[in-house]
Formats: structure tokens, sequence, C-alpha cells
């Protein structure tokens, strides 16, 4: 059975995102593929997705408020082979376990495309839920739709 874990970012794995760019046409799915303020800001930590030693993806948490525990959850797999076999909703439980632990952070937010039904239900698996319907409004590729604010919140 292959093992899905967590490692920290470095700046030379950059360079992954360009080979994952080439795989993946990621404008239908999402418009940020780093933190928004990657590089600069403080306020996020980001992983590389590994399948046993094989990068596939990367996860982050942005906008990390100490004083509210709250951030938003933000990932991809940029090997299109790997999605569908429940990778994304393991490593989402990794992400916020590690969180949990160095930032305290409890309350998870994220945003997703309402066509992106992959995403929804990886992320319904992992415990987050619908919290409001905001749009519609024109994505990276074109397209028009609604997309759905989303929370994971422990108790
Ligand atoms: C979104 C993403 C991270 C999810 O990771 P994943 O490993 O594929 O997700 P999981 O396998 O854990 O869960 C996906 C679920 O959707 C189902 N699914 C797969 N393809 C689907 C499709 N085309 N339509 C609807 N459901 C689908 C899977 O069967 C699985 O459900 P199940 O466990 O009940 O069978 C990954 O698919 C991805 O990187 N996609 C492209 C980029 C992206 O969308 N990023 C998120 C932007 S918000």
């Amino acid at each position: 059975m292959e093992e899905v874990h967590l490692k920290k970012f470095s700046p030379e794995d950059i360079a992954l995102w360009d080979v994952w760019q080439k795989k993946v046409d990621f404008s239908v799915y999402q418009t940020h593929l780093l933190p928004e303020e990657f590089g600069t800001g403080m306020n996020y930590c980001i992983y590389l997705i590994m399948l046993d030693n094989v990068p596939i993806g990367a996860i982050w948490l942005e906008k990390i408020e100490l004083v509210k525990k709250s951030g938003y959850l933000g990932l991809f797999i940029g090997e299109p082979d790997y999605w569908g076999r429940g990778y994304g909703t393991i490593s989402i439980h990794l992400l916020i376990e590690e969180a949990k632990v160095s930032f305290g952070v409890t309350q998870f937010w994220l945003s997703v495309r309402e066509r992106n039904q992959r995403a929804i239900i990886c992320y319904e698996k992992a415990g987050f839920k619908k919290v409001r319907q905001i749009g519609p409004r024109q994505f990276s590729d074109g397209s028009i739709q609604f997309w759905y604010e989303m929370i994971r919140e422990e108790v």
C-alpha cells in the first residue's frame, strides 16, 4: 500500500510547478497554485504531497490568523493519474493535524468552483461543509459559474 505524507516545501521544489502545469490545465479548477502571498507573507505554510517518496502535488494553509485560529486551505494533485484515489482527502487530514499542532488553527476555510465536483466530494469527505454559494463570476478558464465557501471547524 502506497503511503501519503507531507514534506515541507523547499525553494528548489518550485521547478515541479512547471512539470505539473504541463500535465494539467489548472485554469479549469483553480486560480492560485501557490498561496497568494507566496514568498513574501509569513502567514502561510506549504507542503509537497508525497506518495511514498514521489511528489505528486502541493497543499497549503494561507491567511493564517492566530487570534481567530483560522486559515484558508488550498491544494492540487499535479499528476492526473492520481486523482480520485483518496490522496487528496488523506492530504487534507494530514495538513489539518499539522496546522492544529503548529499554529493552533481550528477553523479551516476554502473556496471551490461549483463545477469541480471531484474537489467538492473530496472536501466533504474531509469534513468540510458548504457555508454559502457566491457568484456567478468569470474564472481564469473563461467559464462563468458560482463557487462555494466551505468550512471545517474543530469542536
Ligand atoms: C481536487 C483534488 C485535490 C482532490 O483530490 P483526489 O485525491 O482526487 O480526491 P479524493 O480521491 O480524495 O476524492 C474525490 C472523490 O470524487 C470522486 N470523483 C472522481 N472523479 C470525479 C468526477 N469527475 N466527478 C465527480 N466525482 C468524482 C472520487 O470517486 C472520490 O469520491 P469517492 O472516494 O467517494 O470515490 C484533485 O482531484 C485535484 O488536484 N484536482 C485538480 C485540481 C483541483 O481541482 N484543485 C482543487 C481546487 S479547489
